[in-house]
C-alpha cells in the first residue's frame, strides 16, 4: 500500500490537496500575459503548486509548454544557464524525435558539447569556462530559442531569490528584457525570501519594478485539509475520526510539510483503527526522533536567544515579544536584550513574522519547546 502523504515532490492531483483558487489565479495570469511571483514561507507548498499547475497544463493539451527550473543549487549565472539548458534539452528530447536536429543550432549557439551519459544514455551538456558576457549571451540564446518556437511557454524559476547571491549584477535586468522581448514566454518566479523578492519587484529603482504580480501562498484551508486526510485514510480502509484529524491539523498549525509528515507517519503504522491516542504517540515519536536536531539548535543559540524562542514556542504565536507582561511571564531579560535576540532569531530564520505575530519557523521544534 502506497503512502498517500508525500514528503517530496509531486505525483498526481489525487495526492494534492486543494489550491484551486491559487491554480485559477496562476492560470488567469498566464492566459492574460502576466508574470507571477509566488512567495510563501518555506515548505508551505510553492513547488508542489507549480508542479500541480504544470500537470494540468500538460494534461489539458492547452498547447502551453512548461519548463520548471530550480536554481537553488546555482551560484552564478553560468550555473543557471547550465541548469536551464539541461532541463530544456532533456524535455525536448522526450517530446521530439527530431531532437538532435532541433537542438544542434541551440547547442552550437551555446558553444557547448552534447555528450551522452554512457550508463543512463541521457544527454548532458559540457560547458567550458565562460565569462559574464558569454553567459549572458547564452541566456539570450536560450530565451530566443524558446521565444522563436512561437508556442506559449511558462517558465517557472524556483528559488529565484538565489540570483541575489550571484556575483553578476545584470541578471534581473536581462530577465526583464526577455520578458518584454518574448511575449509568448511567461515567467513564474518563486521563492521563500519575502524581503528579497518584494524588494526586486516593488522597488522603483530595480529593473523588475511592477513587472510581475505578487501571489502570496497561504496555508491550505483547515477543513479542506481535514477532508483530504480523512478521504485517504477511508479509501485505504483505515478508520479515523474527522474531529481528531482536525484537531491535529490545528496543532500542526495547518503547515503543509508538518501535516504531511505527521499523517505520513500515522498512515505508515498501518492500523485499521487510528485513535487519538495513536496520534499522540506519533507526535511523541516524531519529536523524539528529532531531539538531536533540537538540541543542536539550542547549542547554536545564545542563552537569551534560546530563552526567547522557548517562550515564543510555548505561546505558539506572540504579538509583542518585548511587552512587559510577556517578559515577566517567561522570566526574560530586559526589553532591549529581547529586541537584540529577536533580530538574531529572525536573521537566522529560526523565527518568522507573519500577520503581526512571531512564530517558531520549525513547527516540530515549536511543539518540542512546548513540552519543556
Ligand atoms: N496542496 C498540497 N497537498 C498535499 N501535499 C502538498 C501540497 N503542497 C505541498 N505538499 C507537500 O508538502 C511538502 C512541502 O511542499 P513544497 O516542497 O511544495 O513546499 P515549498 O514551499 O516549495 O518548500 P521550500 O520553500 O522548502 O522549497 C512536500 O512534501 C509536498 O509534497
Ligand atoms: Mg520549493
Amino acid at each position: 500500500m502506497k503512502n498517500p502523504f508525500l514528503l517530496y515532490g509531486y505525483k498526481d492531483p489525487n495526492l494534492f490537496c486543494d489550491r484551486e483558487l491559487e491554480v485559477s489565479k496562476l492560470n488567469n495570469a498566464i492566459n492574460n500575459g502576466r508574470n507571477i511571483t509566488l512567495i510563501s514561507l518555506r515548505r508551505l507548498g510553492k513547488t508542489g503548486l507549480i508542479k500541480h499547475l504544470f500537470h494540468h497544463l500538460e494534461q489539458d493539451k492547452s498547447a502551453i509548454e512548461t519548463l520548471y527550473i530550480d536554481i537553488m543549487p546555482t551560484n552564478n549565472l553560468g550555473d543557471m544557464v547550465k541548469e536551464i539548458s539541461s532541463v530544456l534539452i532533456l524535455q525536448e528530447q522526450k517530446k521530439s524525435k527530431r531532437f538532435l536536429q532541433n537542438m544542434s543550432d541551440l547547442i552550437s549557439g551555446l558553444k557547448a558539447k552534447l555528450l551522452f551519459n554512457p550508463i543512463s544514455g541521457s544527454p548532458e551538456l559540457e560547458f567550458g569556462y565562460k565569462s559574464e558576457s558569454e553567459s549572458l549571451n547564452d541566456l539570450n540564446t536560450l530565451f530566443s530559442y524558446i521565444g522563436n518556437l512561437k508556442k506559449p511557454y511558462v517558465i517557472a524559476i524556483d528559488e529565484f531569490q538565489q540570483i541575489n547571491n550571484y556575483p553578476e549584477k545584470q541578471v534581473e535586468a536581462w530577465f526583464r528584457k526577455f520578458s518584454q522581448e518574448y511575449p509568448d514566454i511567461r515567467f513564474i518566479f518563486s521563492g521563500s525570501s519575502k524581503h528579497i523578492l518584494e524588494a526586486m519587484f516593488t522597488n522603483i529603482n530595480r529593473p523588475f519594478y511592477q513587472s510581475s504580480e505578487l501571489l502570496y501562498l497561504d496555508r491550505i484551508n483547515t477543513d479542506n485539509y481535514t477532508e483530504f486526510i480523512h478521504h485517504h485514510f477511508t479509501v485505504n480502509k483505515k478508520s479515523i475520526k474527522i474531529d481528531d484529524i482536525k484537531e491535529w491539523v490545528k496543532i500542526l498549525d495547518t503547515y503543509t510539510f508538518y501535516v504531511q509528515y505527521f499523517f505520513n507517519k500515522l498512515f505508515a503504522q498501518n492500523k485499521k483503527n487510528n485513535t487519538y491516542k495513536m496520534m499522540y504517540e506519533v507526535s511523541h515519536e516524531v519529536l523524539k526522533e528529532r531531539e538531536n536536531i533540537f538540541i543542536n539548535y539550542k547549542n547554536l543559540l545564545t542563552n537569551n536567544q534560546f530563552q526567547l524562542i522557548k517562550a515564543i514556542g510555548k505561546e505558539e504565536a506572540v504579538n509583542k515579544p518585548n511587552a512587559h507582561h510577556f517578559i515577566k511571564k517567561h522570566n526574560l531579560p530586559a526589553a532591549s536584550s529581547i529586541n537584540t535576540a529577536l533580530n538574531a532569531l529572525l536573521e537566522k530564520q529560526m523565527v518568522y513574522h507573519e500577520n503581526g505575530q512571531y512564530k517558531v519557523y520549525d513547527h516540530f521544534f515549536s511543539m518540542w519547546l512546548r513540552s519543556l
